[in-house]
Formats: C-alpha cells, sequence, structure tokens
C-alpha cells in the first residue's frame, strides 16, 4: 500500500523528512521542521495570488475546473437552476439542506419582512454625487447597516447571527435599488411584501407612479436563476476577502463591504460589466478580427472570458446562454449578442485562446440579459453581489466554526534593505 506521504530530502543539510498527504495536500506548517540550523526559522511555501494554496477546507460549493462541473452543496448547478428559486438556494448554501416546506415557509417569511432599511439611509444616500456608481453606494451602504444593528458584533450568539443573515439577504436587494434610485433622481419606493424576493427587487427598480408594481413573470424568473447562477463559487476573491476579514471577527455587514468591494474588480465581478463596455466598442461583427488580434498582442484582455478554476466552459454561462433567447422573446434581442456570439465562434478557433484554456465564464453573457432587462451597465456588479451575498455568508459562518481557522495573517519573504541608520536631511544626496 503507497504510503500517504512525501519523503523529502534537504539538499541544504542532508536531512530527510516524511510529510504526510491529506486530502491531495500538505500542510505548509510542516515545512516549517526543514530548518539549516536553529537559527532558521523554517522552510516557508511562496503562492502569490493562492494559485495553488487551499487556505481552508469547505463543504459548501464544488467545482471541477477541467470538467465544468459546479455543485452547491453536492446538488448540480444544472438542477438548481432549472428546479430551484434563489432563496431556497440562498438557505441550501447557508444551512447545509434543502429546506422542509415548513422551514422554507418560515425563511421566506423572514426575508420578505426584512427587506426595509432605516429611514436615515435616504439622509446619506443624498451625500452621494448624482452620477455616483451603484456599487461604490452599495459597499458605503451595507457598511454603515452595521452602525444600525451594533449587536451585529455577537457574531457568536446564534440569535444575532441568524437576524443579521436575514436582514443582509432581505436588504441588499432594497439598498441596490437605492443606489440606482439615487442615480436617476427618483424616490425610494417601498418594499412590497405580496411580491417574491426578485419581483420585489424589480419593484424597488422600477416603481413609478402606478398603485402596485407588476413584475414581468419571465424576467422575473430569468433574474431569480441568474441569481441562483451567482450565489457562490467556493473561494473566489470577493469570498476570500469575506473570510479574511470574517476572521478578525469584524461584524457580517463589514465583511460583506469589504467582499463587494473585492467583487468591484473588473477582473471580478465587475467583469460583466466591462463586456458590454467591449462589445460596444467593438461596434460591429466585421471589427472583431481587428479586436482581436489587438488582445493578443497584449492590448486589454477579452472580457467574460478565462477563469482561475475553469479550465473549460463555465457551467453557468451555458445556462445564462440558454435563458438568453426566453428573455430576449419579452424584451426584444439585444444586437450586442450577435457580436458576443461571433467573438466567442472566433476566439473558441484561436489557439491563443485555446491553448490558455480561454472559455467564456459566467460574465460574458449575463450582461447581455441585464441590458435587455433595461439595466444599466453600472447595476451589472451590483446584480452579481445581490446573490453572492448568499454565498459570502455560509462561507464566513462556515470559517467562524472551523476550529482549524484563526485570524488570517501570511507571512512574507522579506527581500527589502537590511538594517541601515537614519541620514539627516542635509546629508542626503
Ligand atoms: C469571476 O474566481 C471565481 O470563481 C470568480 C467568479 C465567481 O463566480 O466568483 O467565477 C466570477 O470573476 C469570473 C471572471 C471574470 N473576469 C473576467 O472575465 C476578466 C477577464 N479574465 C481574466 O482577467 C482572467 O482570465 C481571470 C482574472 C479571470 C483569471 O486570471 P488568472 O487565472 O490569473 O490567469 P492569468 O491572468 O494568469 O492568465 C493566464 C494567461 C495569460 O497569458 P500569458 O501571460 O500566459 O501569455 O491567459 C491570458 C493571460 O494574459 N488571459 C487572457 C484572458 N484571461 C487570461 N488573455 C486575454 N483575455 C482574457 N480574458
Amino acid at each position: 500500500m503507497a504510503k500517504e506521504s512525501l519523503s523529502i530530502t534537504d539538499n541544504r543539510t542532508g536531512k530527510q523528512y516524511e510529510i504526510p498527504i491529506k486530502h491531495g495536500s500538505i500542510h505548509a506548517t510542516d515545512l516549517r521542521q526543514i530548518r539549516t540550523g536553529p537559527d532558521d526559522f523554517g522552510l516557508l511555501s511562496y503562492d502569490p495570488a493562492f494559485m495553488n494554496t487551499a487556505a481552508c477546507t469547505s463543504r459548501i460549493t464544488y467545482i471541477d475546473g477541467d470538467k465544468g462541473i459546479l455543485h452547491y452543496r453536492g446538488y448540480p448547478i444544472e438542477q438548481l437552476a432549472e428546479k430551484s428559486t434563489y432563496l431556497e438556494v440562498a438557505y441550501l448554501l447557508i444551512y447545509g439542506k434543502l429546506p422542509t416546506k415548513s422551514e422554507l415557509d418560515r425563511w421566506l417569511h423572514d426575508i420578505t419582512y426584512h427587506t426595509m432599511v432605516h429611514e436615515n439611509i435616504k439622509k446619506f444616500l443624498d451625500g452621494y454625487r448624482y452620477d455616483a456608481h451603484p456599487m461604490g453606494i452599495l459597499i458605503g451602504t451595507v457598511a454603515a447597516l452595521s452602525t444600525f444593528y451594533p449587536d451585529a458584533h455577537n457574531i457568536f450568539d446564534q440569535r444575532s447571527r441568524e437576524i443579521q443573515i436575514c436582514r443582509l439577504i432581505a436588504k441588499m436587494p432594497t439598498l441596490a435599488a437605492m443606489s440606482f434610485r439615487h442615480s436617476v433622481g427618483q424616490p425610494y419606493p417601498l418594499p412590497d411584501n405580496d411580491l417574491s424576493y426578485t419581483e420585489n427587487f424589480l419593484n424597488l427598480m422600477w416603481k413609478a407612479t402606478e398603485v402596485k408594481y407588476a413584475a414581468n413573470p419571465i424576467l422575473a424568473k430569468a433574474l431569480d436563476v441568474l441569481f441562483i447562477l451567482h450565489a457562490d463559487h467556493e473561494q473566489n476573491c470577493s469570498t476570500t476577502a469575506m473570510r479574511c476579514v470574517g476572521s478578525s471577527h469584524s461584524d457580517p455587514y463589514s465583511a460583506v463591504a469589504a467582499a463587494s468591494a473585492a467583487l468591484y474588480g473588473p477582473l471580478h465581478g465587475g467583469a460583466n460589466e466591462a463586456v458590454l463596455t467591449m462589445l460596444k466598442e467593438i461596434g460591429s461583427k466585421d471589427r472583431i478580427p481587428e479586436f482581436i488580434k489587438s488582445v493578443k498582442e497584449g492590448h486589454g484582455k477579452l472580457m467574460g472570458f478565462g477563469h482561475r478554476v475553469y479550465k473549460n466552459y463555465d457551467p453557468r454561462a451555458k445556462i445564462i446562454k440558454r435563458m438568453a433567447d426566453q428573455v430576449f422573446e419579452v424584451t426584444g434581442r439585444n444586437p450586442l449578442l450577435d457580436i458576443a456570439l461571433e467573438l466567442e465562434r472566433i476566439a473558441l478557433s484561436d489557439d491563443y485562446f485555446v491553448s490558455r484554456k480561454l472559455y467564456p465564464n459566467v460574465d460574458f453573457y449575463s450582461g447581455l440579459i441585464y441590458q435587455a432587462m433595461r439595466f444599466p451597465t453600472t447595476m451589472f456588479t451590483v446584480l452579481f453581489a445581490i446573490p453572492r451575498t448568499s454565498g459570502w455568508i455560509a462561507q464566513w459562518l462556515e470559517m467562524l466554526g472551523d476550529e482549524e481557522q484563526k485570524i488570517a495573517r501570511p507571512r512574507q519573504i522579506y527581500l527589502g534593505e537590511q538594517k541601515r541608520d537614519y541620514v539627516p536631511i542635509e546629508q542626503r544626496r
């Protein structure tokens, strides 16, 4: 029986070491025993951007990047997208199981009755410029919620945790819609408890002078599926921010604000907005070869393509691409879709992209649907943050409950100046 271990010889000393292998990995701290002498700190592992480092064990989301597989708590994303709802998936991610009927009814009731925000939120929303990016507003307002609910700092109190989780999931759509309404100078509608989660979000976004907003059921369903697809994605950049900030025992609102800030970047959740900007800049199918050439020459990236984990087609992109036709039947076809489809066809036949295993990711088609649903591109990353809040919360809870976890504090390899004495300014050259 082969031994589950590494035999290491340190050629600096000739010493040999046996490092156990568990779950296909070694414990980095096992390397510390490899030293050249009593003053040596011990061997470090060096892994900028965590290209090959697991920072945690997890039981929430499973991705197989080569096979293009994505499971939430063991359930294939394709089945959840077809048969579940976003709030049911949020419950699954957070509590680890599909809810019973009574559990789901309770969950839906609690979320529905926590969608309102304190009236003071409107006051500091007025402090933002009229054209402030909604993502910048969302980051600020979700962080501010920690000041309205100071009991959120009791992160090990079960009851407090549950009410904060409910408030975060319930209020993110409200804050998101308010950030949009502020940018267009419109009043903030009240939540409507008769509506579903996504119908209510559309109500908060678009309600005008009608007595009761009525969402288009096809668009509300499409948005619910998009929320399911964006709910979690294991240890992505924003989840890492959530876990890292949460590891200092900060409150969940501050941690979600940090995660939202990470998501804002164009390499992460900001990519869906960047895809639309890219498609608009290309402008027509005949200009695609010129654009592809410029990317291959290193001038910018093909936004919405590539992924740290998926080296195959992102399964979420497949579902979104199929959904586009249903949405466009209601909204009318987005002309940029033709450019996107041709761009994908050309890229997937070009060795530059194929050799680097660059395929469409979740962001490549999602923006086209959002745009067809009349969301401004500045709202696209906000539309990512709303559903990802349940994934961030699930990961935060798992981190807090993991006995192996402590405050995150990576090591470094110091390559700077050695000790030197201060030089008075008159002696500096
Ligand atoms: C999300 O992590 C997650 O799970 C994220 C996410 C989630 O649900 O949380 O899935 C959501 O963020 C999806 C990704 C959205 N971002 C984009 O679409 C932006 C464009 N993509 C790239 O920036 C890039 O692909 C990343 C950031 C997504 C991944 O980058 P990696 O893994 O660090 O890979 P890399 O940058 O080292 O690229 C490897 C090679 C490089 O070429 P060489 O230096 O080897 O010559 O591929 C090239 C890169 O230049 N490359 C691209 C490219 N992506 C990578 N070249 C052109 N266009 C691209 N999009």
